[in-house]
């Protein structure tokens, strides 16, 4: 199996940032002055200037970047009640490359990711989750694989995934299984959360993927997945013990 390099940082200081107020805000202790901005989602200290600097560049950067226009030629492969999905390949016009670009900047600031080179940068297809209010509210990442391991089943008991400093803590066979459609990322706008776009986005990527057939969910597999991938993907799978590729061993 060929790796990419992917380094994959857990403590960049934004991630920490976000995770250590998440807890604070999880322990109902909001008079620490946790606040959680309406538009960009960031989670900061209202009463530090240092913080509230931060949220202004991380705001002002953010909500440029999924501001969506909208494109005289958009590939739009399916239509919701509440916003559509939008196909980008690699051979689009610049802004529509660009646009993908902004965002995969995004989320990979947001997953730690730093300099990742795409596998298969000419087969990679980008699916966009536009809402109504005009805004890429939804990424998923796509390209070609060959092959997948499955992700093994963790011993059940009281502490497992009991903190999010485990979040790392899967294994995987290392029996390889033919697979066709790798996530490299999936993610959706922090405010958007749990209104089934990951979803959506997944089922599109599986009707969308290969011509002319629906890819079953053993034929598509996850990037080196995060806790709330992990989660969301035994979900989907309906099974723990769902396909990955690309992980650190
Ligand atoms: N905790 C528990 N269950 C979850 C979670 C979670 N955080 N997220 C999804 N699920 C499960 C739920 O059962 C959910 O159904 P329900 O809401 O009816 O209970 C089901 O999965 C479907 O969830 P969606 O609403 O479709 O998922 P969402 O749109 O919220 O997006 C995602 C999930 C993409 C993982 C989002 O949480 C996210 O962007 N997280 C940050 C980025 C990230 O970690 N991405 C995954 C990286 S791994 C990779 O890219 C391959
Ligand atoms: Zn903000």
């Amino acid at each position: 199996l060929k790796q990419v390099n992917i380094q994959k940082s857990t403590n960049t200081r934004d991630l920490n940032k976000y995770t250590k107020d998440q807890l604070i805000i999880d322990a109902g202790q909001k008079h620490f002055g946790a606040t959680m901005c309406k538009s960009c989602g960031m989670i900061y200290t209202a009463s530090s200037p240092e913080d509230e600097l931060q949220h202004m560049q991380h705001h002002h950067r953010f909500l440029e970047g999924i501001k969506y226009a909208g494109w005289k030629k958009e590939r739009v492969v399916a239509e919701f009640w509440d916003g559509k999905i939008v196909l980008v390949l690699p051979h689009d016009p610049s802004y529509a490359i660009r646009k993908v670009e902004d965002v995969q900047e995004l989320v990979d600031n947001e997953l730690g990711f730093q300099q990742v080179v795409p596998r298969y940068p000419n087969k990679t297809k980008t699916f966009l989750f536009i809402s109504d209010e005009k805004k890429v509210v939804g990424c998923l990442i796509a390209e070609p694989i060959k092959q997948a391991f499955r992700v093994l089943s963790e011993p059940t008991g009281p502490e497992s995934l009991s903190s999010r400093e485990c979040h790392r803590a899967w294994q995987c066979s290392n029996v390889p299984e033919p697979a066709v459609c790798g996530i490299s990322r999936i993610w959706v706008f922090r405010l958007k959360r749990r209104k089934r776009i990951a979803r959506r986005l997944v089922d599109t990527l599986r009707n969308c993927f290969m011509f002319g057939s629906f890819l079953s969910t053993n034929e598509i597999a996850f990037s080196d997945p995060t806790l709330d991938g992990k989660l969301f993907a035994t979900k989907y799978c309906n099974t723990p013990n769902f396909l990955v590729y690309n992980f650190n061993s």
